[in-house]
């Protein structure tokens, strides 16, 4: 009999547009003093505090990325970050479809996949959301949705599609207390797992949307959710780092 695959664990806080220096300082000492942790941590914040956020986190073990990058290389792109240059930072792990970005950006589905290819080409990892909305849920839509917003990734990216970390965060459980039950959202990450073939083996599916420190462990444990991202919870030390806790 083969062994399954241990897929790594991972969590990662995406700060989203919050945080201040002193703040920022303080949820890392928080973090720092919970660490390590049986899983990989990582945190997000804004850009403009990645720089400070790196020399906190250094040699700690938690590790930091960023919530979006240009599919660009460096260039005329006004107010955009270069995959090369959170590389530079040290990023291991950039976000890029976040549904925030796609709802409020007008990211398509084969922008969000160029993303991913550039964090590639820079050795970062990208995390690629995909999820649907209250309305595509209610129409039974959520499969062909996520099944198209991950289509668009593995066409661009091919074999290496092995090399991102996928997460779904369904639209209507982001930032609103309601959360996918373990057992829809196992659902979905079973689809989105034999959707991705071969490589799925070594692909961690985070689960996001409103995942909190009393709810995380029941998420965790599904066969197919391999952690999660975390957004108003990560911005509280205690909370993040019992979450980080009940990934295993
Ligand atoms: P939430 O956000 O945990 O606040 O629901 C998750 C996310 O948007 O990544």
């Amino acid at each position: 009999m083969v062994s399954a695959v241990q897929r790594p664990r991972l969590v990662v806080g995406n700060w989203k547009m919050n945080g201040s220096r002193s703040g920022n300082a303080a949820l890392l000492a928080g973090l720092k003093a919970a660490a390590p942790f049986p899983a990989q941590v990582a945190v997000c914040p804004p850009l403009l505090y990645l720089p400070e956020v790196a020399a906190a986190l250094h040699g700690s073990g938690i590790h930091w990325g960023a919530q979006d990058c240009s599919s660009h290389a460096p260039g005329a792109f006004t107010g955009e970050a270069a995959a090369s240059m959170l590389a530079e930072f040290g990023c291991r792990y950039v976000i890029v479809g976040h549904s925030e970005r796609r709802a409020l950006h007008g990211e398509s589905d084969q922008l969000v996949a160029e993303k991913a290819a550039a964090a590639l080409n820079e050795g970062l990892t990208p995390i690629v959301c995909v999820g649907e909305t209250l309305d595509e849920r209610e129409s039974g839509q959520t499969d062909a949705v996520v099944e198209r917003q991950l289509n668009a990734a593995i066409d661009e990216l091919g074999t290496s599609i092995s090399q991102i970390v996928l997460a779904y965060e369904p639209v209507w459980a982001i930032g609103t207390g309601k959360t996918a039950s373990p057992a829809e959202a196992q659902a979905v990450h079973a689809r989105l797992r034999a959707q991705l073939g071969a490589a799925a083996d070594g692909i961690s599916i985070l689960y996001g949307g409103s995942v909190k420190a009393d709810n995380a462990a029941a998420l965790f444990g599904q066969p197919d959710i391999d952690g999660g991202l975390i957004g108003g919870a990560s911005l509280n030390a205690e909370q993040f780092a019992a979450i980080c806790r009940a990934a295993r």
